[in-house]
């Protein structure tokens, strides 16, 4: 069994920050979505992997891995040249796939719990394609699969306007190599990309077995800005582990679960969990409050902050309340009035904002 992790793409409902960062690499809990999904597939057994990378971002994804953990997997990177659709992808690593049966995973899906248990799954019971389910309030903006009363497949539709179900597909897909001769198949959708929900489509019109699963833990899928935050919230909630190895004064209080890493200062300040702060941030006479994530070497003073994600190098001073807010690499944001509102920011790297 082999693993196609899907790394391209532009990235397109997460601009700005993606103008820079590939969205993969956007960190939840101060780690990059993709590592959670390489560990992820790891943990299931599959020890030979290929990446899909676009030309843009493909550089950056193979730094970041190589200077990550060791990664106990042999990992291929395959370029696909323009963001033509998943299942364009799966064609580009038709010379890595070769006749092996895979596990295609989306570079910026997380699920609960991973995805061993599928694995198993798809193994001991022999279909051409296991897809994940898992029920959304608004399928429009998925694949969507419409079951039987048995519960088995019976059609799946890319993005539909009228869902007839609201079992969206997780971005996770086991494939026998049958999964080809459907793509040859399919013509691009009116997107212009080759969709592997049409594909899935097509090898249950050929007669092929498409079986299902549907998820009880949470999925994310980390596409948009409030998607992110979502994804920081439940991973901080749920995976993180307590850990105080940088320094914190005695005129600071650190309550609940909050993670702070080596060379980061922590003055006067009030940290409440679940709270992860990097390596060499600082935070002096500030508010840190629950499902913040702050990235490495950022500095925040005089300031209040909930329910963000900072990222790596910014500087944050006399924000009074900073919520739900995402904010790039190298950001300078500073309050030059004394007139207070509260602040909701989306904003790209390197941006300077006066308030
Ligand atoms: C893709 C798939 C869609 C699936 C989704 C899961 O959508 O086409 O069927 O439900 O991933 O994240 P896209 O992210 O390309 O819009």
């Amino acid at each position: 069994m082999k693993a196609l992790i899907l790394a391209g793409g532009k990235g397109t409902r997460l601009k700005p920050i993606t103008n820079t960062l590939a969205k993969q690499l956007l960190p939840v809990a101060n780690k990059p979505i993709l590592f959670y999904v390489l560990d992820q597939v790891i943990e299931s057994g599959i020890t030979d992997i290929g990446i899909i990378v676009s030309p843009e971002t493909g550089n950056a994804i193979k730094e970041a891995i190589a200077d990550g953990p060791e990664w106990t997997a042999k990992i291929t990177y395959i370029s696909q040249p323009e963001p033509l659709g998943l299942a364009h992808a799966v064609k580009t690593a038709q010379d890595f796939l070769g006749s092996s049966p895979f596990l295609m995973f989306l570079g910026d899906n997380l699920i609960q719990g991973g995805v061993k248990a599928f694995v198993d799954e798809f193994d001991s019971r022999g279909p051409d394609a296991l897809v994940l389910l898992k029920e959304v309030a608004d399928p429009r903006f998925f694949g969507v699969a419409e079951l039987d009363a048995s519960g088995k497949v019976m059609r799946l539709v890319e993005k539909p306007k009228e869902p007839k179900s609201n079992l969206a597909l997780v971005g996770a897909y086991l494939f026998t190599p049958e999964i080809h001769k459907a793509i040859a198949q399919i013509k691009p959708s009116w997107r212009g990309e080759l969709e592997i929900t049409d594909a899935i489509q097509k090898l249950f019109d050929m007669g092929k077995t498409v079986q299902s699963h549907i998820l009880k833990g949470w999925w994310l899928d980390t596409g948009k800005k409030d998607d992110l935050l979502e994804a920081n919230r439940v991973v901080l909630d749920d995976l993180l582990k307590p850990s105080i190895k940088g320094e914190v004064d005695s005129k600071s209080q650190v309550a609940g679960r909050v993670e702070i890493r080596e060379g980061a200062k922590v003055e006067n300040s009030t940290v409440r969990g679940p709270v992860s702060i990097a390596q060499r941030c600082h935070i002096r006479n500030s508010f840190i409050g629950p499902f913040t994530s702050i990235g490495a070497s950022t500095v925040i003073e005089d300031s209040s902050i909930e329910h963000s994600v900072i990222l790596e190098s910014s500087h944050i001073y006399r924000i009074e309340r900073l919520v739900d807010s995402v904010i790039g690499r190298g950001v300078e944001l500073n309050k030059a009035d004394e007139r207070f509102k509260a602040v909701k920011l989306f904003v790209g790297d390197d941006a300077r904002i006066e308030l």
